[in-house]
């Protein structure tokens, strides 16, 4: 069996993982294939399907140089299976199993904690695809239009990833749930989507950034704890993934970077010091930093949502059964078993936001959010230099996770972007300042133009410093037919 780092491309579906001798799999997968195909689409980008998109696709998975780019049509795309290369000898990072060799097979009274795992990361994929398809309308450039486009097609590859494990490894069910990840819909009232920042609608492209800064970045923190995975080929398969999801989040954090650009040179053009100055910063053309604030906070709670319960006996599970393991488990240096430790966590007690250590095994969805808010913050900070470097002295901040939830123990109060918790009416007569308005949703799709001329910007993004594949600036990313 081949797990090497190159990878088969004669074949209908390209692959490392030998599938020219697994026939079993390979037929489950080739049947499978026409309904994927059926899904793209249907629910893949809308229009754009027959022009040729400069996109990546993977030749290798080592860790020098693995793509290869040229112009694709996206349907033709070569969806493959691609994991991470073997590491000889590797034994379960942490939890109950710890130090035993790593499973090659599912270990059976895990089965169905580890099925549920993958059918949920699964679910996401498709989801955000479905949740972009209209985008492509309104891009603002050729640049931007082709990373869409390349996120669309990888996200439709991270469903494959997850399809082949179930298929590979759960039989007749892992076939179901296959199926079943091409049914469901995102925003669908009989058969939405199984996470609810993936039923959210993403109107416009400053949601796009923000969705991919903040919710793909939920992705790479669940992809990184299951990288860690004691079920060693859902941590190969996640590992490649997590080379995919970087680029995710590159679109998602330089795109709103480009537009706090651009809002503040026309700032500073128009010799506006007064970033409230709504109606003439907006009177340029550019979207009013108090905005872009606000777009943060509401992707930034939704988000947080996906985290789950403060308290989980699921996450404790995962993690005791070797399935699911922490941020860069492996570079931390305690017992990975948590048995005796403890874990400091926000929680409400008697409608007070409050510290309190809690064991650290029934505490690890909220370890992955602290993990995930520092990891988000670096980001927030590069935006913010922008802004200093522009000498305007507003900056993005992310708002209290206690902000705008839905899940967990939050959800029961209201508490403003600060952490203060507030009457319900009072919250309610503040929402305008802490959360996109439907008048603020008007402005920004008053400016989704689309902008198709090459090297052309709409008049909110500023360009990006460098071309993709070092193209230059006035590269055609995306042939568009008339
Ligand atoms: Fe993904
Ligand atoms: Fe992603």
């Amino acid at each position: 069996m081949s797990d090497g780092s190159q990878i088969d491309y004669n074949g209908l579906i390209p692959n490392n993982v030998g599938l020219a001798e697994d026939l079993r799999v390979r037929k489950a997968l080739e049947t499978w294939h026409p309904g994927y195909v059926d899904w793209w689409k249907r629910m893949g980008p809308e229009g754009f399907q027959n022009s040729p998109v400069y996109l990546r696709t993977a030749v290798g998975v080592g860790s020098e140089g693995w793509a290869k780019f040229d112009f694709v049509r996206m349907p033709d795309y070569r969806w493959g299976v691609l994991l991470a290369p073997a590491i000889e000898g590797r034994t379960i990072p942490f939890g109950a199993h710890k130090g035993e060799p790593a499973w090659q097979e599912v270990p059976g009274e895990y089965r169905a904690m580890l099925r549920r795992l993958l059918v949920i990361q699964g679910d996401t994929e498709p989801a955000s695809v479905e949740q972009q398809r209209h985008l492509g309308a309104t891009a603002p450039s050729l640049y931007d239009l082709r990373n869409l486009f390349q996120v669309n097609v990888e996200e439709g590859r991270h469903l494959w990833a997850m399809v082949y494990l179930l298929q590979k490894y759960f039989g007749r069910d892992g076939r179901e749930e296959a199926e079943e990840l091409l049914k469901r819909r995102s925003g669908d009232e009989d058969s939405p989507r199984m996470l609810g920042a993936f039923n959210e609608r993403t109107p416009d492209w400053l949601s796009f950034f923000m969705f991919t800064f903040f919710t793909d970045r939920d992705g790479k923190m669940q992809l990184a704890s299951l990288a860690q995975s004691g079920f060693d080929p859902l941590s190969r398969t996640c590992r490649f993934m997590l080379t995919e999801e970087a680029h995710h989040m590159f679109v998602g954090e330089t795109g709103v970077q480009r537009v706090i650009q651009r809002t503040a040179e026309a700032m500073k053009a128009a010799g506006i010091d007064d970033p409230y100055d709504i109606a003439r910063v907006r009177a340029l053309g550019v979207i009013d930093l108090p905005t872009i604030q606000k777009k943060a906070n509401l992707h930034f709670s939704l988000t947080l949502d996906l985290f789950g319960n403060e308290i989980s006996t699921n996450a404790a599970n995962a993690f005791n059964a070797g399935l699911k393991g922490r941020y860069q488990e492996d570079k931390l240096t305690d017992d990975h078993q948590l048995t005796s430790s403890t874990y400091p966590l926000l929680r409400l007690r008697d409608g007070a936001i409050v510290h309190e250590d809690v064991p650290a095994l029934s505490a690890l969805n909220m370890r992955l959010r602290d993990d995930y808010v520092k990891d988000a913050a670096v980001g927030v900070g590069r935006w913010n230099r922008v802004l200093a470097q522009a000498g305007i002295s507003f900056r993005i901040t992310l708002p209290h996770v206690a902000f705008n939830r839905s899940i967990g123990e939050f959800a029961a109060v209201h508490a403003d972007t600060q952490g203060r918790i507030l009457p319900a009416d009072q919250w309610e007569a503040d929402r305008e300042t802490m959360l996109p308005t439907s008048g603020d949703s008007q402005f920004i799709a008053s400016l989704m133009q689309p902008v198709r001329e090459r090297g052309s910007y709409a008049s909110w993004i500023a360009p990006p410093r460098v071309g993709v594949d070092n193209r230059p600036g006035d590269f055609e990313y995306v042939k568009i037919e008339a």
